[in-house]
């Protein structure tokens, strides 16, 4: 079979052990007790059998029990001793590999969710949320499964193998090797059945993804569903992936059906050897009857293991998967990040804003979207963007936090192009209300006060006014304290919107963008947001995105963009006097008296 070459800096078990930092003592300490328990199993054969050569079966039996009694018992209360060991021994080495899985787990999750936090757009374009969803719960259970089970396992088939094998050769070396010659074809088999079943577990692994993205993507679409009336569509989308995740469940477990009869013939095939070659070494005196109950009694201890290959075969390949995908995401690296030698700004921007001949394209698109942009904002100036729909405007504002990078050209605040600043220091001073609204499943107060945590009630309750929503959330039931759902259910999109903008303006932001917030609210109401902005307390300079003539009207500059490119810019005035697009719109919109 073709070896896959690995894509990450470290193979799967070095990463494991790397995440296993702090407890790998306590797990070598598991391991070891591992060892010594299994080694332990074979007390009990190993004491039978001398009770039976020595007391039941030996020559000098019936002399041996009465003039050696005290070693009898000694013997019994031997294997008593040893038994009560083991379980001591089981039960702390069960807390270790509890303590150790889930302590890498723990710090494995969190790493993740760290990084999926820190990613940047393309990555979230990149995957879907139930896809992300299924690494952190199901294939990050995988790997727990392999510090808790899989090794476990592996350490107890093979030290139990090994120790009985040993004894076994210690105890009679002819019957040993009439019994372990069976053992190498095992391997053989496990190693085939490795082949086919590697590929089914990754198969697996992305019919569990699947069947996640397809629920969660449906339940947090439900709205659509329900207004399409498309409700058995998505039942019988939702069976499909689960009848797909079950088949190849079941697939998966044929795999192992097609091979397990040849492992089962032939670890049965043991206690036939036993009986045949042992019945003749016992008839040829190369064995003793005590030997041949401490062969029985263990038999298991070597066919055992090898019984269990199969299945640890299984959960390895399933650890494999599932650690791939998760190490994906380990080892992801956003393309936006800070640079080594970006600048600190805690303070304040002044707020001016500089496109120089910027051009953009989208990493998974095929065209340009934007091309040669160039204009400034000075601080404290108001921007209006406008232009047809598709025709660039998000793409354009989305460079200024830096969510994406453009293609050719700088974007500059104060001088300085964002790629030199740190993200947190550029992001933390731009309030962005964007033209999806997305709030929190959390109180009113909570959504607004989302971008600083100390803002204290009334500064909430002021920015509200700002936004023209304090009147609405007064109106209901609680107030601020008014729980909203997931992505806002419960209000209407004018109230979502106007929300969003209070949240943006509650960070008192040196630059705020607005994408088309105000497009869902009543003339009456914009007029009153358009006259709060003015108003602000705190120096702002303002990049509007809106349609509406009475929005832009009164910016100090108007850029209206066409298929990416600017198309004009200039005071209302000044458009208007072009006689352009500009121009055409405000007729389309206030009709031809206004001219
Ligand atoms: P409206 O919001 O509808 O008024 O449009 P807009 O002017 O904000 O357009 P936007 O900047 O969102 O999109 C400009 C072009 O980029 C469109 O042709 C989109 O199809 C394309 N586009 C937007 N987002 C993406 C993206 O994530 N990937 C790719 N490949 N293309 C995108
Ligand atoms: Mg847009």
């Amino acid at each position: 079979m073709k070896q896959e070459t690995n894509p990450f800096p470290k193979t799967k078990l070095q990463w494991l052990w790397e995440n296993m930092k702090g407890c790998r003592g306590i797990y070598f300490v598991g391991m070891a007790g591992t060892v010594v328990y299994n080694i332990l199993q074979l007390t009990v054969p190993y004491f039978s059998g001398k009770i039976v050569d020595l007391f039941l079966t030996g020559e000098n039996a019936r002399e041996n029990l009465s003039t050696h009694r005290d070693l009898f018992y000694q013997l019994i209360l031997a294997m008593v001793l040893f038994t009560l060991l083991r379980c001591v021994i089981v039960y702390g080495v069960c807390m270790i590999y509890e303590h150790v899985s889930q302590t890498v787990l723990y710090r494995v999750r969190n790493y993740l969710y760290d990084k999926i936090q820190r990613q940047d757009m393309t990555f979230y374009s990149t995957y879907r949320t139930g896809d992300l969803m299924t690494r952190l719960t199901g294939d990050l259970d995988a790997i727990r499964h392999m510090v808790a089970w899989i090794i476990r396992m592996v350490i107890e088939s093979f030290s139990l193998f090994a120790a009985a094998a040993i004894f076994f050769l210690y105890t009679n070396w002819k019957m040993a090797l009439c019994l372990l010659v069976i053992a190498p074809f095992v391997f053989w088999i496990i190693y085939l059945f490795r082949n086919k079943v590697a590929p089914m577990h990754a198969l697996l692994r992305e019919k569990l993804s699947q069947m996640n993205t397809c629920a969660q993507e449906n339940i947090s679409g439900n709205r659509v569903v329900k207004a399409f009336a498309r409700e058995d569509y998505e039942i019988e989308k939702f069976d499909k992936a689960n009848r797909d995740f079950c088949e190849t469940n079941k697939a998966t477990a044929m795999v192992w059906l097609k091979f397990f009869p040849y492992v089962e013939t032939i670890a049965n095939l043991m206690p036939l050897v036993m009986l045949g070659v042992g019945g003749v070494f016992l008839i040829k005196g190369q064995l003793t009857m005590g030997e041949y109950v401490a062969f029985s009694g263990l038999i298991w201890a070597i066919a055992n293991p090898m019984r269990q290959m199969g299945n640890i075969m299984n959960e390895f390949q399933r650890f494999s998967a599932a650690s791939r995908k998760v190490m994906e995401l380990y080892y992801s690296e956003p393309k936006i990040k800070d640079h080594e030698d970006a600048k600190e700004h805690p303070d304040r921007f002044d707020g001016k804003i500089e496109f120089k001949n910027v051009s953009f394209q989208y990493e998974d698109g095929d065209l340009p979207v934007l091309h040669n942009i160039s204009f400034t904002v000075n601080p404290g100036e108001t921007v209006a963007i406008m232009g047809e729909t598709g025709c660039g405007k998000t793409s354009l504002i989305n460079l200024i936090p830096r969510f994406y990078e453009p293609t050719e050209g700088k974007v500059l605040i104060d001088g300085t192009p964002v790629e030199n600043l740190r993200l947190h220091d550029l992001r933390r001073h731009i309030g962005l209300a964007t033209q999806d609204v997305l709030l929190y499943s959390d109180t009113i107060e909570g959504n607004i006060a989302y971008g600083d945590g100390s803002i204290k009630i009334n500064d909430v309750v002021k920015f509200a006014r700002y936004s023209s929503a304090s009147d609405f959330i007064a109106k209901m039931p609680e107030g601020y304290d008014t729980i909203v759902g997931e992505r806002g259910v419960g209000l209407s999109g004018g109230q979502k919107q106007r929300i969003s903008l209070a949240r943006a303006l509650a960070i008192r932001p040196s630059i705020l963008i607005l994408d088309d917030t105000t497009s869902a609210v009543d003339m009456e109401t914009e007029k009153q947001i358009q006259h709060s902005l003015k108003e602000l307390d705190f120096p702002c300079t303002k990049v509007i995105i809106a349609q509406r003539i009475s929005t832009t009207r009164d910016a100090d500059r108007i850029v209206v963009l066409r298929d990416g490119y600017i198309e004009e810019s200039g005071t209302h005035e000044e458009l208007l006097a072009k006689k352009g697009y500009y121009y055409e719109l405000v007729k389309l919109q206030t009709g031809l008296d206004e001219l």
